[in-house]
């Protein structure tokens, strides 16, 4: 049994664990703390039966948005994994869900970006088939390894103008 719910403060070692197991990227606590105060909307985990995250989407609103005339408000995935034994259950699409839900009622969002590494097949299967994005850009060496990544746009409003791909 899992539920999913809005992140908390008291989550957030929880989550930077999770990430710390699931991923190469991982960000010092002040950057999970910093999302929790400033869109404590956005962020979700998945806890099971014994309330142990075994899941968690990380997210924003982007604040390019307030500097760029040009740009529209629109969220960011910043850090999204579940635990090995829980995957394949839909744990990541209903995290990914809720916060694009919470991005477009609570902050008007117009898409949601993310960057994903190009050999990231698991993660691209998730973002393009089952939730339906699209790739925006190709921005090289974007890791600190050197790999590419598919920066990655999701339309929540219906103005496709907002995510068109760069030519
Ligand atoms: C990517 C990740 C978050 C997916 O989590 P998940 O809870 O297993 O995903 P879901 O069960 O919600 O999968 C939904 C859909 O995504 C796709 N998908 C997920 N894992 C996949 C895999 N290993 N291979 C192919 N497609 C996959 C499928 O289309 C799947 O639908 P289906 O099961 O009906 O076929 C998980 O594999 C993970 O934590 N990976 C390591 C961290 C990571 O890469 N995070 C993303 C960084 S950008």
């Amino acid at each position: 049994m899992i539920n999913i719910r809005q992140a908390t403060v008291e989550d957030l070692i929880s989550m930077q664990n999770c990430n710390l197991h699931n991923l190469p990227e991982n960000y010092q606590m002040k950057y999970y703390v910093y999302h929790a105060i400033s869109w404590p909307q956005l962020s979700y985990v998945a806890e099971d039966h014994k309330g142990r995250i075994v899941g968690y989407v990380l997210a924003k609103m982007e604040e390019d948005a307030d500097t760029n005339k040009n740009d529209v408000p629109h969220g960011h995935i910043t850090s999204l994994s579940v635990m090995r034994n829980w995957r394949r259950l839909g744990i990541a699409e209903k995290l990914m869900t809720q916060s694009q839900v919470a991005m477009g009622e609570v902050f008007g969002a117009h898409y949601v970006s993310l960057h994903v590494r190009k050999s990231n097949r698991a993660a691209l299967h998730l973002y393009r088939d089952t939730l339906k994005f699209t790739v925006h850009d190709v921005e090289k060496s974007y890791y600190a390894d050197g790999e590419d990544a598919y920066a990655m746009r999701k339309n929540l409003k219906g103005d496709d103008k907002a995510i068109e791909s760069k030519k």
